[in-house]
């Protein structure tokens, strides 16, 4: 069994995910990692069929339980024919977005009960725990004035984006519960820092995740 590695990156909205994923996967591959990079909602054909159904708002008058079924059906696809076959070929795999944001948009601030929103996410991910999770934390005024100023005032804030910032601040509060919540998996990082700190702050993150891995097992010696 090779020793793939899983990274995933949560947060608000512009919070600079996609901008540190693609130095973090620069810098691993200049250094001979074998990268992959993904993201969600999306990443895989299934799920990118999924993706614009979700996005441009089609699912919201069905309701955040139909949403979330939505997510998790996408999620499953992603992780069964992307990101666990990566994995197990030994690739490191960045994610922009995994199973917390669903806890926190569906689950939190969708209202969703608990226990459904648990066992959703069991089915989906099927055991795909992340090996580490990355949640950019930012205020959210600031996150959203970076969200529009990178899309353009022209252009209309997506389905989750356009909500109201007590919204986005719950969002803010949740992604910090399950930080504090599971400190072996998550690493908070400050994303109103500049980007050169974020992106140290990252590096040393991963780093540390990567040395402090198990070694995988090794096999049975063959008996001589
Ligand atoms: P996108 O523009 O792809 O990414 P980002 O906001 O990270 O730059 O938008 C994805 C949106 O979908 C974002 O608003 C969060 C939301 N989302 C959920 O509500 N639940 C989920 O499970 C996922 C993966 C995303």
């Amino acid at each position: 069994m090779a020793s793939g590695f899983f990274i995933t990156f949560e947060g608000g909205e512009g919070a600079g995910k996609s901008t540190q994923i693609e130095r973090l996967a620069r810098k691993m591959s200049a250094k001979k990692y074998d990268v992959f990079v993904t993201r969600e909602p999306g990443g895989s054909p299934g799920a990118e069929a999924v993706r614009h159904v979700l996005l441009s708002g089609a699912a919201e008058p069905f309701g955040p339980k139909m949403e979330a079924l939505l997510f998790a059906a996408a999620r499953s696809d992603h992780v069964e024919q992307v990101i666990r076959p990566a994995v197990e070929r030994g690739s490191i795999v960045l994610c922009d977005r995994f199973m917390d944001s669903s806890r926190v948009y569906q689950g939190v601030t969708g209202g969703l009960d608990p226990a459904f929103m648990d066992a959703l996410e069991q089915v989906a991910i099927n055991g795909m725990v992340p090996n580490l999770t990355l949640i950019f934390d930012i205020d959210p005024a600031e996150g959203l004035r970076r969200a529009t100023a990178r899309r353009g005032i022209n252009d209309d804030p997506d389905r989750f984006e356009k909500e109201t910032l007590s919204i986005h601040q719950r969002r803010r509060e949740a992604y910090l519960a399950i930080a504090a919540a599971e400190p072996e998996r998550c690493v908070v990082v400050d994303a109103s820092a500049d980007p050169n700190t974020v992106e140290n702050v990252v590096t040393a993150a991963v780093f540390a995740a990567l040395e402090a891995r198990a070694p995988a097992p090794k096999r049975q010696a063959a008996p001589v």
